[in-house]
């Protein structure tokens, strides 16, 4: 077989020429893909060329092992990616990146037109992935790239040459494609803010929102929230709910500069009715953000999704949460004694209510306290 030239105007997977020698030496002298891809962490460019000649080579002669390198939009060498194992329409895809070309999707193209050569030129039915336990980035491109984990096989791969759990993902040609497969998520706007779906680009705000002492002490985030927590969120929890049809969570953001301000969402569905669950960051907070937010979801459960009632539950004393819900229209129904389950423990709750034909504006006078201004005008 002879390598193929793919490319999507971006990335271009090609054979290897001698001049890749030195950048594929190092590439796979780099500790993370020493550490994770059991590359030679002594490769010399004289080794690389012989590799190139030698096994490589003979890889495309047999047609079972069919490496390729991933040529970056700037022409230089950025990773390679190949299809291991190749027989009876299966193989295992493999990728490393240099350092300097991780973290701008290019991990994800290669993977891309990789799949697309193995299902359409070759007629590969299945593809797998494998991954070490640990190796978040590893896994977030198999999920990103349409792959489903499978299961996760003990001491089955091995990181830094030592066995480690391995975790087996496969992806099949008739699976549609990952795009096809996310959920359809509404954008609601009203010129000032926006409901969008979370993507990649929230992590770092999702992260900081969500380590937020007031995020911690009044929501069901999960402590000391990293960016692995925010990742899960991202690409599993969110589109499996949404596929699901058990929450639809949506990310708040400011709609000039598209920065995330914070999430809302729609949880606990059942026939006709839904809770509300709203987390803004530290820096939305006093804005109004959160009430313009709540009115674009209040606004598309109704009218949207027709249901007849909402309901906003507040762990005591939450009351700039309370009275949030307040000035939005719904009505405090009761306060329940530990019915809620905060960190495990059973807490007090207040539970309101707003019917579809509700006013949206307060029904009775503020009767709680009011929150504290400082010098800044920002109410703690
Ligand atoms: C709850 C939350 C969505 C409210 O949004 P917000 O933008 O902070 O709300 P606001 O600042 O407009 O506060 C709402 C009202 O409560 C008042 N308030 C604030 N803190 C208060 C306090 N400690 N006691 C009494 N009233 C308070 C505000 O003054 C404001 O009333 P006003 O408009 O009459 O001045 C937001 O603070 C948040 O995401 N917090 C962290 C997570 C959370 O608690 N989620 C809700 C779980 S049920």
């Amino acid at each position: 077989m002879i390598p193929p030239v793919l490319t999507d105007g971006v990335v271009t997977l090609r054979g290897f020429v001698s001049a890749d020698a030195p950048g594929y030496a190092e590439l796979n002298r780099d500790p993370v893909n020493v550490e994770w891809a059991g590359s030679d962490a002594r490769m010399s460019a004289a080794s690389a060329l012989a590799a190139f000649r030698g096994p490589v080579a003979a890889g495309w002669r047999s047609g079972n092992e069919l490496r390729l390198a991933i040529v970056g939009p700037d022409g230089s060498l950025a990773g390679t990616t190949a299809l291991h194992s190749v027989r009876s329409g299966a193989a295992s895809v493999g990728i490393k990146l240099a350092a300097g070309h991780r973290g701008q999707g290019l991990g994800l193209r290669s993977v891309r037109l990789l799949i697309r050569y193995a299902f359409e030129d070759l007629a590969l039915t299945v593809l797998h992935w494998h991954a070490a336990a640990g190796n978040e980035a590893s896994r977030t491109l198999a999920l990103k790239a349409g792959f489903r984990l499978e299961g996760t096989v003990r001491g089955y791969a091995l990181r830094a040459g030592r066995p480690v759990d391995g975790l087996v993902f496969s992806r099949a040609r008739e699976d549609r494609d990952p795009l096809g497969l996310e959920p359809v998520v509404p954008t609601l706007t009203d010129g000032s803010v926006t409901l969008r779906a979370v993507l990649e680009r929230d992590i770092p705000a999702l992260v900081e929102n969500c380590r937020d002492p007031e995020a911690v002490r009044w929501t069901t985030v999960p402590v000391d929230y990293s960016v692995t927590d925010a990742r899960r969120f991202v690409y599993e929890t969110a589109p499996a709910a949404w596929r699901a049809g058990s929450q639809q969570y949506f990310a708040v953001t400011e709609a000039g500069t598209d920065a995330l301000l914070g999430t809302i969402g729609l949880h606990a569905f059942r026939a006709g009715t839904a809770e509300v669950g709203i987390n803004l960051g530290p820096a939305a907070r006093g804005t109004g953000a959160a009430e313009k937010a709540s009115r674009l979801l209040i606004g598309y459960a109704f009218d949207q999704l027709n249901l007849q009632y909402l309901y906003w539950q507040v762990l005591l004393p939450n009351w700039r949460s309370r009275k949030l819900a307040w000035k939005l229209g719904f009505q405090l129904e009761a306060q329940l004694r530990g019915y809620a389950v905060d960190r495990g423990r059973a807490a007090d709750i207040w539970i309101l209510s707003l019917a579809r034909t509700d006013p949206r504006i307060p029904s009775t006078p503020w009767d709680g306290p009011n929150g504290q201004r400082g010098s800044d005008g920002r109410v703690t």
